[in-house]
């Protein structure tokens, strides 16, 4: 490591913060890339899930929540993008590598949805998931992203409160109501727990090196069952684990370790819903491809 990224380095672990105009080492900015394509491609990517139940909304106030929601999803993948985009790589790019399956999305996007309990479940419980980590990213010594993040995180917190009231609402309603509900969190529990990734400890993780994270995996997912698991509880639902319990004296959560295999297969582009999703995506951009030939056109 050269002299000036050795300084980098203590810069960044003393809490400093980066701009997009600022010097920094190769490495740093590949893997800020790679981990911030990979959001913006999850926030794209998630509204699809989400995006063939508006038509079905059971009334209009849960259909305007469900468009609003879908709507912030795609405008959180914009200002993504975005940022990748001053990192070096273009964003047509992204949407090419992402298409062709080169660059991943998140494994809870891969799967898919059946019932309206869905649509409650993914709003609350995976944006929950989602807002951990993205509430730790407001600290990430890349100040663009981290500033992006506030915007993010008060609009995710909005879709957590919608999926709450879809499930609550669910819950006091009939018991074929409730069922579903559950029938959707049992489905969605393994991905839940996969969600952040299994534990990697924080000296072997390049992540935490140029402190683009300083929140481990494992920490993330204690912080999810604490902050939700007496939720779900409190509504009157089982959590599909017969392991689960918190260690009152050490205040921490113990569960039936989550399928890493079903982890890596999924989000390596072979998760139940992966290429149907991926070919929309294509689909989409081959019908939309005139309109970017004339705006471009007239651009230049
Ligand atoms: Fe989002
Ligand atoms: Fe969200």
């Amino acid at each position: 490591m050269s002299a000036r990224e050795q300084e980098f380095v203590e810069y960044v672990q003393s809490g400093g913060q980066v701009e997009a105009t600022d010097w920094m080492p190769d490495d740093y900015r590949r893997l800020l890339i790679k981990f911030i394509e990979m959001h913006g491609n999850s926030e794209l990517m998630g509204v699809l899930p989400e995006r063939e139940w508006i038509l079905r909304a059971p009334t209009l106030q849960r259909k305007l929540a469900l468009t609003a929601k879908v709507q912030d999803e795609a405008g959180h993948s914009q200002l993504i993008y975005r940022v990748v985009e001053d990192l070096g790589k273009p964003r047509e790019e992204c949407l090419e590598d992402l298409i062709s399956g080169k660059s991943k999305f998140h494994n809870v996007f891969h799967y898919p949805t059946f019932t309206w309990g869905d649509v409650g479940v993914i709003a609350w419980l995976v944006d929950a998931a989602a807002i951990i980590s993205q509430k730790a990213l407001l600290k990430c010594s890349y100040a663009p992203y981290a500033r992006i993040m506030k915007k993010i995180c008060w609009e995710e917190s909005f879709h957590i409160l919608h999926g709450r009231d879809v499930v609550l609402t669910m819950m006091l309603g009939t018991d074929e109501q409730r069922e579903l509900v559950q029938e959707a969190l049992n489905r969605w529990w393994g991905p839940l727990m996969q969600f952040h990734g299994n534990p990697i400890p924080s000296g072997d993780d390049p992540m935490f090196h140029w402190r683009i994270k300083s929140q481990g995996n494992d920490e993330a997912r204690q912080q999810f069952l604490d902050g939700y698991v007496p939720q779900i509880w409190e509504l009157g639902l089982t959590v599909p684990d017969p392991e689960l319990r918190k260690d009152e004296e050490t205040g921490r959560w113990h569960f039936s370790e989550p399928d890493w295999a079903e982890l890596k297969h999924v989000v390596t582009g072979h998760g139940p819903k992966t290429q149907e999703r991926l070919e929309l995506r294509r689909i989409s951009r081959e019908e939309t491809e005139w309109v970017r030939k004339i705006v471009l056109a007239k651009a230049a």
